[in-house]
């Protein structure tokens, strides 16, 4: 990674998950505190069972708001907890398990909510795609003008 697509300076995180991503929600708040983010940790706090939705739509709606400006959500496969956050206009929840994927969400998608599953990815490569996702920052050009397609889509 270069420096021009380095995030300047640390962005604020909105962090979440089901019981079945707990742990590794953990994992990820000590690199949150590691390389020095402001972040709030919206639960769950526990590995007692909740629903996913209820912890996305608490992020996706801190994230939508500008209260943070970027989210990562986590449960057991990454899938559920991020159909839920997409459902909210100004979300864009990308999935990824490999940091190929990590760069490429914010690069070309402006992503500005991870997910990840704790039941398929391991908290060493876990860490490593949320470092990854949190310095990268939008290319703009040609992919500010397809995001901004979806965008116009959602306001239609
Ligand atoms: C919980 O068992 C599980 O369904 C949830 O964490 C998630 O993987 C859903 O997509």
């Amino acid at each position: 990674m270069t420096e021009a697509n380095m995030t300047k300076e640390a962005v604020t995180v909105a962090i979440g998950s089901d019981h079945a991503g707990f742990r590794l929600k953990e994992e990820i708040i000590g690199l949150l505190q590691e390389e020095g983010y402001a972040f709030r940790d919206f639960g769950t706090f526990s590995e007692e069972s909740v629903d996913y939705p209820d912890i996305a739509l608490d992020v996706a709606k801190a994230v939508r708001s500008g209260e943070y400006q970027r989210g990562i959500l986590i449960c057991g496969t990454g899938i559920g907890i991020g159909i839920a956050a997409n459902k909210m206009e100004g979300i864009r929840a990308a999935l990824c398990h490999d940091t190929f994927s990590a760069k490429a969400s914010r690069e070309h998608n402006d992503a500005n909510i991870l997910t990840m599953g704790e039941r398929i990815v391991g908290p060493g490569l876990a860490k490593d795609i949320a470092g990854v996702w949190l310095k990268t920052d939008f290319a703009g050009g040609r992919h500010a003008r397809r995001v901004q397609k979806i965008i116009d889509f959602e306001k239609s």
